[in-house]
């Protein structure tokens, strides 16, 4: 399963690129099976409000983060959720896109997906 939070569409955009099983992140939402989160990165290398919420109840399931930023915020906060996300819930940092990323981006979450969440 892939859980996912898109504001202005880009994780959206690159969940549909990848065969799995997705489902937008909510605050109610509780899950009972592994997943792979992929967010976007908010204010200034920020974890997405929301998802933070979602994480504080969801982490046992947690397999891997994947986050999208903006390259041009800076190398500093670029895709920083991702590291965030990662060294709090200690998961893997997958991939840190920049905005939709490309293909090689999504044959390395295809494959880290089928072999270490899905397995
Ligand atoms: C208010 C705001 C703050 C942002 N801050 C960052 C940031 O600190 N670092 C970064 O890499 N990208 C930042 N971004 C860029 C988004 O993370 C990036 O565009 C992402 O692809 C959005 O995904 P979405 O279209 O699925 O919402 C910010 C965007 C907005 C609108």
């Amino acid at each position: 399963m892939i859980v996912y939070a898109s504001r202005t569409g880009n994780v959206r955009n690159v969940v549909s690129k990848l065969k799995a099983e997705a489902i937008e992140l909510s605050e109610e939402l509780r899950l009972n099976k592994p997943y792979l989160l992929i967010t976007y990165t908010d204010g200034l290398g920020d974890i997405p409000a929301k998802v933070q919420r979602f994480l504080e109840k969801n982490r046992d399931f947690c397999k891997g983060v994947v986050a999208s930023g903006n390259s041009n915020f800076g190398h500093h906060v670029f895709g920083a959720a991702g590291e965030k996300i990662a060294t709090t819930y200690h998961v893997p940092l997958v991939r840190k896109l920049d905005l939709r990323g490309n293909q090689t981006d999504y044959e390395a979450i295809q494959t880290f997906y089928e072999t270490r969440v899905m397995r």
